[in-house]
């Protein structure tokens, strides 16, 4: 989705755009757009968050979302600025030509400048479709403080994929949102000469930047953006439905909440992602008994980006992540309930789930974990598909566990 911003579609307008990952967005980017936009006689400039970068999946984030809405009261009253969120709305990864080329078929009377730094211009000719971008705007570059050796490969790089460009000669206060974000996490609220008043209450009231655990409710903004629609309607399924059974068997409710939303955070990591994340020997020691195939991965994969991403550090809550996939020899209460409740979540239907939610409503967990492994073992056959050992182990200890019940 586009956010409206004055003129479009019917006016003939001059558009900057700036983007950035504004994290948080602070002076030096407020000012650079209104400089710009006086000064090449701009219309109107399009402040343009961009999506999560896929090589940081592991990194702490601020979801794009709230990004998004932290520039948008960054411009609160300044006439002329707008805030675009085609690219946080989006899933998955996002690309300048992509993003460029929605633009102009949307505002297709519109001249549209991409503002950029000497630094990035530098390495446009390995951007995607990098040949297309003169298709769709011209550049206005911007010297980079500290970074003016950039300047003259800026210009041929940009020479190079023929596009028109102009070269903004102000320097723009050097501000840094890393060490904005510094400041908030040592208990400091950073002055209004670094960032709006209005973003900076914003801040404080989320608890961005605070370090520790991310809320739930950003947790939520986050899992919305990098899953899909379907994996995360399932996910808040399983979030409720591990609640419920932690009620009912007399678990931690709020653990079990905290797994079954993030059980499976990391189903979106695609094996191009992998190199980009640590997997720590003690991430690999949460599933100890085999090596990884890709479609059991995102459970111990998940722990770690449930801690990396997120700053979960609970280990009941870390181990219900990993073992998640395929169950483990030694399964915890907390671990049981969110296995099962990926079955057994509002959202699946069929005969197989059914039964796995009847059998743990009238028998409990161990007969349905049993089933499930039974009939899961009974799916990757008919696949062809190797069987992780863990799920092997995983029914061999419910049998067990219910022969024990049975004498
Ligand atoms: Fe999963
Ligand atoms: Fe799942």
């Amino acid at each position: 989705m586009i956010r409206e911003y004055p003129g479009g579609k019917k006016d003939m307008a001059k558009t900057g755009i700036l983007g950035g990952t504004f994290d948080p967005i602070h002076n030096g980017h407020i000012e650079c757009a209104v400089k710009i936009k006086q000064e090449f006689g701009l219309d109107r400039v399009l402040l343009l968050p961009s999506g999560n970068p896929p090589h940081k999946f592991a990194n702490p984030v601020t979801p794009g979302l709230l990004r998004l809405r932290l520039a948008e009261k960054a411009i609160e009253g300044i006439p002329g600025l707008s805030v675009c969120g085609i690219e946080v709305e989006k899933n998955g990864y996002t690309y300048a030509a992509d993003t460029l080329a929605e633009l102009k078929d949307t505002y297709p009377a519109d001249d549209l400048y991409y503002i950029i730094g000497s630094d990035s211009a530098a390495g446009i000719t390995n951007w995607k479709d990098a040949d297309k971008l003169k298709d769709y705007c011209s550049f206005i570059l911007v010297k980079r403080q500290g970074a003016e050796d950039y300047l003259e490969k800026a210009v041929m790089a940009l020479s190079d994929i023929g596009a028109e460009f102009k070269i903004c000669e102000d320097q723009f206060p050097k501000i840094s949102s890393t060490e904005i974000r510094k400041k908030f996490l040592g208990g400091e609220i950073p002055g209004k000469e670094l960032i709006p008043e209005k973003v900076a209450e914003l801040v404080a009231k989320s608890g961005l930047y605070r370090g520790g655990q991310m809320s739930e409710e950003m947790i939520k903004e986050d899992l919305r953006s990098v899953l899909t629609p379907k994996r995360y309607i399932h996910s808040l399924g399983v979030a409720d439905e591990a609640v419920r059974l932690a009620e009912k068997f007399g678990a931690d409710q709020g653990k079990a909440r905290l797994a079954g939303l993030l059980h499976d955070c990391a189903k979106s990591v695609s094996l191009s992602q992998l190199k980009f994340i640590n997997m720590s020997e003690e991430d690999f020691s949460l599933c100890p008994n085999s090596g990884f195939s890709y479609r059991v991965l995102h459970g111990p994969l998940g722990a770690v980006v449930a801690k990396s991403r997120y700053g979960v550090t609970d280990s009941e809550v870390l181990s219900a992540i990993a073992k998640h996939t395929t169950g483990d020899r030694e399964m915890s209460l907390l671990d049981r309930i969110v296995f099962i409740a990926d079955y057994t979540e509002k959202n699946r239907s069929g005969d197989f789930f059914r039964e796995v939610r009847r059998l743990t409503d009238e028998e409990g967990l161990v007969p349905a974990i049993a089933y499930a492994c039974d009939e899961t073992i009974k799916i990757i056959l008919k696949r062809g598909e190797p069987i992780d050992v863990r799920t092997i182990y995983t029914r061999n200890m419910a049998i067990k566990e219910l022969e024990a019940l049975k004498q």
